[in-house]
Order: C-alpha cells, then sequence, then structure tokens
C-alpha cells in the first residue's frame, strides 16, 4: 500500500511515499480503509524525533484516522461501546503511528463508530482535538457555565475545539494566537482575544479579572507554565498538556532548544499549590487510550454536541496524503487555522 514514510528525524522533506506492506490485523484488530487523517502538531514532533515513543525512522506517523471498516480479525473483541464492529461500518481510530496511509489495523477498543451522516473530514478533525479540550476542561476541570479560562493557541485544532466547547457551557473566553489570527478569534467567540506579540496574556487577563480566572489550557510549555500560573485565582486550574515552545520554525530537531525550554518548566511545590488552592492537571490523551469506557462516553457527548449544531470542525486546509510534507510545513510555518487533514484517494 502506498504511505508517507519518516526516512529520518527532521524537517518536513524527510517524508517519502513509498510503497510498504500492507497491515495484517491481528486478533482483536480491525482492518480500516483510510479516507482522511488528522494532522496534529505531535506529528510535527515525531517527525521531528522529539515525541515520546516514536520510533526509530523509517516509520509511518500520525495519531487518528477516520474511514470504512473492511475486516475483523478472528475473535474481534468489542469495541468500547459495546456493540461489535462490523465490515463496512464508518469509523474514526486511534493509531499510536502508522496514521499515514492508504490501510490501518487498529486495536478494536480504540474505534468509535461515527454518527450517521457525519462526513470523514469532520471526523478527522474531532477525537484528538475535542476529547482533549473537552477531557481537560470538563472531566478533569469541571468548568461550570460563568468560568473564566484561557486558551493557548486559540485559532489551532485543539484551540477551535476548547473555544467552540467552551462556548457551547457559557464560560468566558480568553485566547492567544499571533496577529494575523486576531479577528478569527474574535468571529468565533473569543470574549477577550490576545495577541501575544503585541501584548503580556497575564496584564491582559489580570486587566479584565483582577482576582484570577478559573482554567489556562496550556500547550506551550516552558516559561509559558510559570505565566499561565500567574493568570489563576483561588480554584484556579492550569492543564498542562503540550510543549510546543520545544519546536523551532526550521523543523529539526535541537538539542540546545529542547533542553532550554525543559530548564524553563517550573517546579509546582504541593505546599505552594495547597496555600494559592491551585491545581496542576496533566493530559495525555495518547496515554489514556487503555480507558476506552470513559473515552467513548466523552466521545459520545462531544457527538451530541455535533447533531445539535454546539461544535463543528474547522478544517483550515486539505491536503492529498503525498502532500504530507506541505501539511506539516503549513503548521509549522503557524499558518494553519482549526485542523488540518490529508485526504486519501
Ligand atoms: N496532551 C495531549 O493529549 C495533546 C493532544 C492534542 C494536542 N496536544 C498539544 O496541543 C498543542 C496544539 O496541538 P494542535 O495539534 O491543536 O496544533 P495547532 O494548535 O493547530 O498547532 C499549530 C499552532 O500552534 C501555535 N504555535 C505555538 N508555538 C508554536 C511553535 N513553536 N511552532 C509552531 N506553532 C506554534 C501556532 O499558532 P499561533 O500562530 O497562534 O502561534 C500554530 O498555528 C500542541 O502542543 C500539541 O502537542 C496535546
Amino acid at each position: 500500500m502506498r504511505a508517507m514514510v519518516v526516512r529520518k528525524y527532521g524537517a518536513p522533506e524527510v517524508f517519502e511515499p513509498r510503497e510498504v506492506p500492507d497491515p495484517q490485523p491481528k486478533a482483536g484488530e480491525a482492518l480500516i480503509r483510510v479516507k482522511t487523517i488528522g494532522v496534529n502538531f505531535a506529528d510535527l514532533l515525531q517527525r521531528m524525533g522529539i515525541y515520546p515513543g516514536t520510533p526509530k525512522p523509517p516509520f509511518v506517523p500520525g495519531l487518528e484516522i477516520a474511514g470504512v471498516v473492511e475486516k475483523i480479525a478472528e475473535s474481534g473483541g468489542k469495541p468500547a461501546e459495546g456493540e461489535p464492529l462490523r465490515a463496512g461500518e464508518a469509523v474514526v481510530a486511534f493509531t499510536q503511528f502508522n496514521a499515514y496511509a492508504a490501510w490501518a489495523a487498529v486495536p478494536v477498543r480504540q474505534v468509535y463508530r461515527l454518527p450517521a451522516g457525519m462526513p470523514f473530514d469532520d471526523a478527522a478533525a474531532i477525537p484528538v482535538n475535542y476529547l482533549t479540550a473537552y477531557h481537560s476542561m470538563f472531566a478533569m476541570g469541571n468548568l461550570q457555565s460563568g468560568d473564566r479560562v484561557l486558551v493557548h493557541g486559540a485559532a489551532g485544532g485543539v484551540g477551535v475545539a476548547a473555544v467552540q466547547l467552551a462556548r457551547a457551557r457559557g464560560l468566558v473566553i480568553f485566547g492567544t494566537a499571533g496577529p494575523t489570527k486576531q479577528e478569527y478569534l474574535r468571529k468565533i467567540g473569543v470574549d477577550h482575544a490576545i495577541d501575544y506579540e503585541k501584548n503580556d496574556f497575564v496584564e491582559v487577563v489580570r486587566k479584565f479579572a483582577p482576582d484570577g480566572i478559573e482554567m489556562v489550557m496550556d500547550p506551550i510549555g516552558g516559561k509559558c507554565f510559570s505565566r499561565s500560573y500567574k493568570c489563576l485565582g483561588p480554584t484556579g486550574r492550569l492543564v498542562v498538556y503540550g510543549l510546543s515552545a520545544a519546536a523551532g520554525p526550521d523543523g529539526k530537531r535541537s538539542l540546545t532548544r529542547g533542553l532550554t525550554t525543559l530548564a524553563q518548566i517550573p517546579r509546582f511545590h504541593p505546599m505552594k499549590l495547597m496555600s494559592d488552592n491551585i491545581s496542576v492537571i496533566g493530559v495525555n490523551l495518547g496515554r489514556l487510550l487503555s480507558r476506552g469506557a470513559m473515552l467513548r462516553g466523552e466521545l459520545d457527548e462531544i457527538f451530541r454536541m455535533y447533531a445539535t449544531g454546539k461544535i463543528k470542525p474547522v478544517i483550515g486546509k486539505s491536503f492529498p496524503l503525498v502532500e504530507a510534507a506541505a501539511a506539516h510545513r503549513y503548521i509549522q510555518e503557524r499558518k494553519n487555522i482549526g485542523k488540518v487533514i490529508l485526504t486519501v484517494k
């Protein structure tokens, strides 16, 4: 089958289209004909070789696909929602690498049946982005209507999902993004759009919320974590779920940048957390896949919100699979608004 292979760690040019053996599903796995692939920032980190658990090159990256079940391997097991999957059903699935290809073999517990009528483009844009945002803000963070949340990278994949979910639940939204995306933030309902090149986000938050806010969603990392902490008031929750700061503009692995970013991460002393009444919440969706029933419940709620029009994935740009390098460059150059997807013909 055709796949996009990372032949060595590095800039987007390391992608190479190759014919690789078709995946052979083992017991408990579904063979899926891939239609669309969600491109995540984590894929860029995989390509650079700085994402935890990335295989040695050559490898096929990627974390999520939408497509059609071709067959279930014998004693195939049950998906998280109970009803056995059948050939021909439309699904989304978490892959843990091996997504940038025409076919994928995926453990059935990581496969979720799509609601009737959901296009594959929307489907591939939902699992990672919306589950990360939903799990952080409502499952772990227990945010309530009227609470105030700051979303970093609010025009990106997880960012737009977080803003839509926050709006649907009546939250007050602060959002950061680069200068060209400010108007878009206001359009999607960010109450306080912050251009991080022009303004200090701590000052903006404290201006409108002198007592501090209830949550910051921070995937930037490094010194950003301490600044995000400064935005919080009593009962505040800092959700740490990424380290974008470790990825430089050239798309290459840099030991110096990586070590500097790590060194800038603050240590949160439990006694200080207690005295400030603040929680630090870590979220890593990739390490939650064993909690299939929990994710299923959260995804069901997200699908319900989709069905009632409360959320709608924003596909910033769609590339054919063979243009995976261009898709990565697009995100790396910070051009994307919402989700980037790859399509398989
Ligand atoms: N822990 C989890 O389970 C989990 C799940 C999903 C995503 N994440 C993390 O969440 C973050 C967002 O992921 P995403 O897939 O939705 O990506 P995304 O936000 O669409 O990523 C691209 C955007 O990030 C911003 N950005 C900030 N620092 C950057 C840098 N050093 N290089 C390039 N862009 C940078 C840019 O927006 P501006 O122009 O506004 O700066 C850019 O457009 C990533 O850190 C990702 O690893 C974590």
